[in-house]
């Protein structure tokens, strides 16, 4: 009989830890329906305890989300684990994901702890948790780093507390495919009980390797869960790619012989608003979502698809959601094409005011521009100020000039809490002045860490998409804008980036 991996996907936890990927609550949930769409087993919508915002954020995914399970992180405390489950009532699948650190590195120096006491917190922790839930995650952080004769013995005293689920963390990156793969291996020999709870993999990117040392787990080791982030988002290098672990998976059925229930179908939808929403951008070469993945640029690779398909591609591009860019939609097309095209590509919006402030934005941008692409539609409606609540600053109008051997200017209304504000500026170049022309009014102090623009659909009719990363007391965060034109583009990105500087709480460090 074929075994099924469970594909639990934490880009709304682990992945937006990555700094200046943090997300409003509504970009949460509308990644976490996009999830579920993909048909993801569990997805890990935040760590409740963290911080207000994460607390509700997880809420109304629990709330929202009916076919996934949904989980909180929670660290091996009660109170943490309290607010996971409290944020979770209302879920119907629910699981606490509690952790603690067991390498000798992270007990003395991090956590102050002996292993004694680390022992005891971890099975006090999973005995509360499952007094409040059946379905109970535990994970020894840095647990790949741990000793093995006292992770076996914490990962037995836990499964006889109730845990159903022992993810094995390579938290830093550091483990090579043969050796992670024996180590979960290892342990579910040595383990005595270990066929009381599901295995799990949860592998960090430092050296390149997360899908690969995922699947020896897998392979080697027998663990039948896969932690993973879309676009493989995360901490430093980041998390396991899920798109590169399901697609490998499924295409090499051969080899794994296990059985997914992700809808594959959906997977470029859901990179592409990941990557709107946090402002990383996908790496053109990056395997199944890049813009090349499926491209073949030589004259040989070409003449081979042509004849025959299999010569050079190993996946169907439909099979993972990609479409050629099509001109969908144009000025003429009405309300009820552009509700479907929403549909068809996976996007749904929370309500009829919602779809016809999309649909405005829509009619703008068809006046201006006369080929309309889906990843047009989608940047449109990744636009926050289609979805968001009210945000503190908006973009109304932006003039500026620029002439070859001049100093460009640039005027620029926007709202603040609603009232119009104007601000003036000259700067090196046309955006330049156009951000310090913002700057001269809100006096944030901010500082710029990233700029870049990407032409949404490849030529220069495109629209532009623009991030823009500031930093301000500690703080990361990412704003997008798009337009066709890029300077406006930039001031909206510029925006947005303030907006989330105003309204992103203080947080509890999930690693802290
Ligand atoms: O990488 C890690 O160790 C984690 C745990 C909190 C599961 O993300
Ligand atoms: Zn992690």
């Amino acid at each position: 009989m074929t075994d099924k991996l469970i594909i639990f996907d934490t880009t709304l936890r682990d992945g937006e830890q990555s700094p200046g990927a943090s997300m409003t609550k509504d970009e949460k949930l509308r990644i976490a329906r996009q999830l579920e769409r993909l048909r993801v087993d569990v997805i890990e919508a935040g760590f409740a305890a963290s911080s207000n915002g994460d607390f509700e954020a997880v809420q109304s995914i629990a709330n929202a989300i009916k076919d996934s399970t949904i989980c909180s992180l929670s660290r091996a405390n009660d109170r943490d684990i309290s607010r996971a489950a409290e944020a979770l009532r209302g879920a119907n699948s629910s699981r606490i994901h509690t952790f603690i650190a067991t390498s000798p590195l992270h007990m003395e120096k991090k956590l102050r702890m002996t292993p004694e006491q680390v022992l005891e917190q971890a099975k006090l922790a999973v005995r509360f948790a499952r007094n409040l839930v059946s379905d109970v995650e535990f994970s020894p952080e840095d647990g790949y780093r741990s000793d093995m004769d006292f992770l076996c013995r914490v990962l037995e005293a836990v499964i006889d507390e109730g845990a159903t689920t022992l993810n094995i963390p390579d938290t830093v990156g550091y483990a090579v495919p043969e050796l992670y793969g024996n180590f979960i291996k290892t342990l579910r020999e040595r383990v005595p009980n270990s066929d009381k709870a599901i295995w799990s993999v949860h592998c960090h990117n430092d050296l390149g390797m997360a899908v690969a040392n995922s699947l020896a787990g897998v392979k080697i080791g027998g663990a039948r869960q896969v932690e993973c982030t879309i676009n493989g988002l995360g901490e430093r290098a980041g998390n396991c790619s899920l798109e590169e672990v399901v697609m490998a998976v499924k295409t090499r059925r051969d080899y794994f012989n296990l059985a997914l229930n992700i809808d594959t179908q959906h997977i470029v939808a859901a990179s592409r608003m990941v990557s709107q929403t946090t402002g990383f951008v996908v790496q053109p070469n990056k395997a199944v979502v890049g813009a090349n993945a499926f491209a073949h640029a030589s004259g040989i690779h070409q003449d081979g698809v042509l004849k025959a398909r299999d010569t050079y591609e190993i996946m169907r591009a439909e099979d993972v959601g990609w479409t050629a860019n099509k001109i969908v939609l144009g000025k003429l097309s009405g309300r009820n094409a552009f509700k479907q095209r929403l549909q068809e590509l996976g996007v749904s919006l929370e309500s009829e005011q919602e779809v016809n402030l999309a649909f405005a934005r829509f009619k703008e941008l068809a006046d201006r521009k006369s080929e309309i692409f889906d990843e047009d539609i989608l940047a449109l409606v990744s636009d926050e100020s289609v979805t968001a609540e009210k945000e503190q600053y908006g973009l109304v109008s932006l003039s500026q000039h620029s002439e070859t051997g001049e100093r460009p200017r640039a005027s620029i209304v926007f709202t603040v809490d609603g009232k119009e504000v104007r601000g003036e500026s000259d700067g090196n170049g046309p955006v330049d002045a156009s951000l310090k022309a913002i700057e001269s009014l809100v006096k944030s102090g901010a500082e710029m860490v990233l700029y870049s623009v990407n032409a949404i659909s490849g030529s220069t009719e495109s629209q532009g998409e623009v991030t823009v990363r500031l930093q301000n007391s500690g703080r990361v965060v990412n704003g997008v804008g798009s337009d066709p034109d890029i300077v406006v583009a930039s001031a909206k990105a510029y925006l947005s980036a303030l907006n989330k500087l105003q309204s992103k709480a203080d947080r509890v460090a999930a690693q802290g």
